[in-house]
């Protein structure tokens, strides 16, 4: 009767050891599995996206081209958040570049109010967040972007401060981190909180739709949608604003 007691205590024993190994091991993570849960606030939040609108600015005269299909993931993972895009073309018109000319300081509009500069201008007080994408054109953005973005910089800086920014850079095959860095500049200078993703915001493609086979560069999409969505819902339900001194110093160098 004794040994049988003993057996009986030491199986009860066994047992209750290994499930406890069972439950305090650590379970082995899917690290893409966490990063989408992390990043995917969209089921509790939906409805707190309503009436935010982000601008997509396609930088490419390619009109349906990889830049577009790139802004078009994140439009559509946007979607899923609640949360309305609106897409601005810079289409292959002639660009008018910054002539220095300090129109803008003083009336804070560019001197040269063109239907594109306009449009850009209209959208952008509009807006609640912006993501602008390039194609790579000789490791640089493409001009005609380059221009609209230089004459914007000062007169839209009041209406675009706070407001998330991402930029999305699209290349063949080399260049593209000169034209995300290059797109990333204004953002910084202008108080804008910067968007990032899983990895750097970079689409591979050359023909138009090529694109379409970067699965991981749209995955990169489909994250900074759904960080730049969790910014948003952030900051439009909270009253603070960041402090800022009311005097922005200028000085250079020499004085
Ligand atoms: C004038 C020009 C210059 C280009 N320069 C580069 C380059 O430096 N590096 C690269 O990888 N691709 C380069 N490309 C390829 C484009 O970046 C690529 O085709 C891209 O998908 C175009 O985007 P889109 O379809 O939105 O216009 C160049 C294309 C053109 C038309």
């Amino acid at each position: 009767m004794r040994k049988l007691l003993v057996i009986v205590v030491s199986i009860f024993t066994l047992v209750a050891c290994t499930s406890k190994t069972e439950t305090s091991e650590p379970k082995e993570e899917n690290p893409t599995q966490i990063s989408q849960e992390q990043t995917n606030p969209s089921q509790d939040n939906d409805s707190t996206g309503k009436g935010l609108k982000v601008l997509l600015i396609n930088g490419s005269p390619r009109k349906n081209g990889n830049t577009y299909l790139a802004l078009m993931e994140a439009a559509k993972q946007l979607e899923q958040n609640g949360i309305a895009s609106e897409l601005l073309q810079i289409g292959s018109g002639p660009a008018q570049g910054c002539i220095a000319c300090n129109h803008c300081k003083k009336t804070g509009h560019c001197v040269f109010e063109d239907e594109l500069y306009n449009r850009a201008y209209n959208l952008m007080s509009e807006c609640d967040g912006i993501i602008v994408g390039s194609p790579t054109y000789y490791g640089q953005p493409n001009g005609t972007l380059l221009c609209l973005i230089q004459r914007l910089c000062y007169s839209a800086s009041n209406l675009m401060q706070n407001k998330p920014a991402a930029a999305v850079a699209v290349c063949r095959r080399g260049g593209a981190t000169a034209v995300y860095q290059t797109l990333l500049m204004p953002f910084q200078m202008l108080n804008m909180p910067i968007v990032t993703s899983q990895y750097w915001n970079i689409v591979y493609g050359r023909d138009e739709g090529e694109a379409a086979l970067d699965e991981e560069g749209l995955q990169t999409m489909r994250t900074m949608a759904n960080n730049m969505a969790w910014m948003l819902k952030k900051i439009h339900n909270d009253t603070e604003t960041p402090i800022r001194e009311k005097e922005h110093k200028v000085t250079n160098f020499i004085k």
